[in-house]
């Protein structure tokens, strides 16, 4: 499986001790890269938990999900 997934950071994120969940006790950092609260996971993932390994998805904003075939990118800038 593999999915598309826009990011618009361009530097990094650095941890600061109020980013650890107090009720947890620890930081969970998003790898699925579809948390509204990016770069930490907020439960979003629970969406790909029945993707196919043999499909690639693209996830609009509002979290619908689709199946393509491929995912072909253009730069817009030329
Ligand atoms: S891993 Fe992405 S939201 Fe949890």
């Amino acid at each position: 499986m593999s999915r598309l997934v826009e990011l618009e950071a361009n530097g990094p994120r650095k941890l600061e001790a109020d980013d650890l969940d107090e009720e947890k006790g620890d930081v969970a950092i998003c790898r699925c890269g579809l948390a509204e609260s990016f770069p930490f996971c907020d439960g979003s993932h629970r969406q790909t938990e029945d993707e196919s390994p043999d499909e690639r998805y693209v996830y609009d904003e509002d979290g619908t999900r689709s199946v393509v075939d491929r995912v072909v990118c253009t730069d817009e800038s030329k």
